[in-house]
């Protein structure tokens, strides 16, 4: 590995904790503007200096982030279908030239294992790595999870080893209750969850603790966060999770306290 990849990793990953928590904004590539994402900036900017990195398209990021940010950028470079038709049905968006442009850490794009377009998808992948290794830039695979499909550790396992095997450097995947380790075990690199849907925040803390007790090596969430009551004080607790192994009881009791600071505050101003 050159210097160039190993400081893009460095960047991502906590150097005490080993682990990352990224905050993943880029929902409205295909389905608009989503709850909680109407107004880009005014939801991003307060929880920036809270994550490690930030997944998110080129045009939000050109659009409503300031580029004064300290905040390392993870850029989403596929897409191309909407919420309304093959979701699978998705291609390179996004050039390498426009990422190294963007000062970019790394670079994500989503797979669709065992749905109508997956070989596409999948060869997407690998020709991605071929370029993003020319310049030392981290890939990150997506394995999305089509409509039909069952997200147990059988499929996600399959997901992600095929996406490690392509040459990901990481992969982000789902958490499933039952065997995350052996999803984990399987797939040669670090892998992250996404949240999924919007849950009550002590399940979403709840999850994140079960999927790093089970060797997730962080999290790319964006709902749980940016959909919470009170989505400061969430990404904090998801940060006491991931990086000083609070377990979900004291996330909870911490995510509580700040939010009522929250409020305080907001009355107080
Ligand atoms: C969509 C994505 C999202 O970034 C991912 O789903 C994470 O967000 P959430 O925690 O809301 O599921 O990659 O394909």
């Amino acid at each position: 590995m050159d210097w160039g990849m190993k400081n893009r990793l460095a960047r991502i990953f906590n150097p005490k904790s080993g682990k990352t928590v990224m905050l993943a904004v880029d929902h409205g590539y295909f389905q608009g503007p989503t709850t909680g994402l109407k107004k880009p900036r005014e939801t991003i900017m307060p929880l920036l200096p809270y994550c490690d990195s930030l997944f998110v398209t080129r045009g939000i990021l050109r659009n409503c982030i300031s580029p004064n940010t300290n905040t390392p950028i993870f850029l989403r470079v596929s897409g191309g279908p909407s919420v309304l038709g093959e979701l699978s049905n998705e291609d390179i968006t996004t050039s390498m030239k426009e990422a190294l442009r963007l000062n970019a850490v790394g670079v994500g794009l989503s797979i669709f294992v065992g749905e109508k377009n997956e070989d596409r998808t999948i060869s997407n992948l690998g020709r991605v790595v071929n370029e993003a290794e020319e310049y030392g830039m981290p890939v990150l695979a997506i394995t999305a999870v089509g409509k039909e499909m069952a997200r147990d550790a059988r499929y996600l396992g399959l997901a992600s080893r095929i996406a490690a095997e392509m040459g990901a450097h990481m992969v982000k995947t789902y958490y499933c209750e039952e065997d995350f380790e052996k999803v984990v075990e399987g797939c040669l690199v670090p892998i992250v969850i996404a949240g999924g849907k919007k849950i009550p925040e002590k399940d979403a803390l709840q999850m994140a603790f079960n999927a790093i007790s089970k060797g997730a090596a962080g999290v790319d969430m964006g709902r749980n966060i940016f959909q919470s009551e009170s989505p400061v004080a969430m990404i904090q607790a998801i940060r006491a999770v991931v990086h000083e192994n609070y377990n979900a009881d004291e996330a909870f009791k911490l995510f509580n306290e700040l939010k009522e600071k929250t409020i305080i505050s907001s009355v107080v101003e």
